[in-house]
């Protein structure tokens, strides 16, 4: 009997320890809908960085970050629990002190906590936030659509007037306009709770005349008594047809609401910012009233039935939020913009990016003895201030002028046994290919000659 044990126990070990090794040699890739930014790419990322960063410090935008994690329950309450973002695509667990938690599916609703946990209605108003990171939907990935995914945000806090929703819509506009990415804003005014509550009626009753139910899509029907404005923003084609002749929000905007939205517009002739009016825009989250927008490339607007995956950025007013998350009554308005998809645009389009050319100065070096003065000189170089780089790991004068050029050098110095015993060093220009030869001791006052404004 315990022979037989045995036997199994054994046999069970040996099958643990194939499956370990087979386990060992098995590659890991990817998450579905998740990117290693590489090498290459980020040559992009350093040219929209750097766009966001420049025009939100124009604009007196001040950097925040909040957690990746924040409680479950502050999304089901800004963002909606109804919403498609919080009820069929957040990834939430139950962390080990048995918190409900989620990785934050967007920015605004930590950024709200934010404001009201530190008190920020006590600095001047308004607050203006700029706030860039990293957010996870579990959404089905397809080009454009990932399931880790950046964006660019602006938020401000405390600004009730139209100038306030202007100048964010101004701020999107230039920050695709300078990166020559041509854009058309799709902008509406879903009022207030008092317009909706008129509107939503009438909604309704459209909706409830005989053949359309039947026509509209299993959430739709669903949606239809307790949110019928979200059937304005379903993607399915059935839907959108029915929706043709739906009522118009604008038309029952109270007098303070069309107002505002009259102003904004006229902000934006004033600004010669392209926009297109469409009533359906009514965004798919539960804080908005009064101003939404939404950026498209133009041309694509009307291309894509599934719009939300087209849209390069999207926004608008949400006056009630910081009150339903427990601050003081607050207006606020703020945009979010997708950086991938920005960074397909440039790609698909061709956009050329000006690199930044540092006009950098290439160290080689020939020779054991090369080789460790180099290291000293490449320290002495450096902290003088110059841009320099180096392959002390490669021998070959060959590779490591091969190496200079690709990187775009504009000088190299070459130090090798013959120049070490003469006090020299050779000074090779990379455009023309002339070489001089060098006092060892003067390098840095001819480097200084002949480099202007490219030291660190
Ligand atoms: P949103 O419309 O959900 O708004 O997202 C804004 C932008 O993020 C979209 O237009 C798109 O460019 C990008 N985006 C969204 N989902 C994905 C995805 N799965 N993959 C790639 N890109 C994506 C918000 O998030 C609001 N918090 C914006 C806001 C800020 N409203 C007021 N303040």
């Amino acid at each position: 009997m315990s022979r037989k044990i045995n036997k199994k126990v054994i046999e069970k070990d040996l099958k643990k320890e194939k499956d370990f090794r087979v386990r060992r040699s098995e590659k890991y890739s990817r998450l579905r809908g998740m990117k290693d930014i590489l090498f290459d790419e980020y040559k992009y990322w350093n040219l929209v960085l750097k766009k966001a960063t420049d025009l939100s410090a124009t604009y007196s935008f001040s950097h925040i970050d909040t957690p990746i994690l924040e409680k479950l329950d502050l999304f089901e309450r800004s963002t909606g629990k109804e919403t498609d973002i919080v009820s069929k695509e957040m990834y939430n667990f139950i962390d080990k002190s048995g918190d409900r938690v989620a990785l934050r599916p967007e920015a605004t609703p930590g950024l709200v906590r934010a404001y009201v946990e530190h008190g920020m209605f006590n600095l001047p108003q308004p607050v203006k936030m700029f706030w860039l990171g990293p957010l996870f939907r579990h959404e089905k990935p397809q080009s454009g659509r990932l399931r880790q995914f950046n964006q660019y945000d602006l938020e401000m806090f405390g600004d009730p007037s139209p100038v306030a929703d202007a100048q964010l819509i101004l701020v999107a506009y230039n920050f695709f306009s300078e990166l020559q990415i041509d854009v058309q804003i799709q902008i509406n005014s879903i009022g207030c709770k008092e317009c909706r509550t008129e509107y939503g009626k009438k909604l309704l009753d459209y909706y409830k005349e005989r053949g359309k139910r039947a026509k509209l899509c299993v959430d739709c029907k669903k949606r239809i008594t307790k949110n019928p404005m979200r059937l304005l923003d379903c993607k399915e084609p059935s839907c959108q047809s029915v929706r043709e002749d739906a009522p118009q929000i604008v038309d029952f905007l109270c007098d303070g609401c069309r107002e505002h939205f009259i102003k904004v517009l006229e902000y934006l002739d004033e600004l010669d910012i392209p926009y297109n009016l469409n009533p359906f825009l009514v965004r798919g989250l539960d804080y908005y009233n009064r101003t939404v927008f939404e950026i498209f490339t133009v041309g694509e607007e009307e291309a894509d039935a599934d719009k939300r995956q087209s849209a390069l950025g999207g926004g608008g007013r949400y006056d009630e939020l910081v009150e339903l998350m427990g601050g003081r009554p607050t207006p606020a308005c703020g945009f979010g913009i997708g950086l991938e998809r920005v960074i397909n645009k440039i790609k698909e389009k061709n956009i050329p990016i000006k690199e930044d050319k540092e006009n950098f100065i290439f160290l080689a070096q020939l020779g054991d003895q090369g080789k460790r003065k180099a290291f000293a000189l490449f320290e002495e170089l450096r902290k003088a201030g110059f841009k320099i780089r180096q392959a002390f790991t490669k021998d070959s004068l060959k590779t490591q002028l091969e190496e200079a050029d690709r990187a775009g050098a504009k000088y190299t110095l070459i130090l090798g046994q013959k120049e070490l015993l003469d006090g020299t060093i050779i000074l090779r220009d990379m455009e023309s290919g002339t070489q001089e030869v060098v006092d060892y001791k003067k390098i840095i006052f001819e480097l200084n000659k002949r480099i202007e404004g490219n030291k660190n």
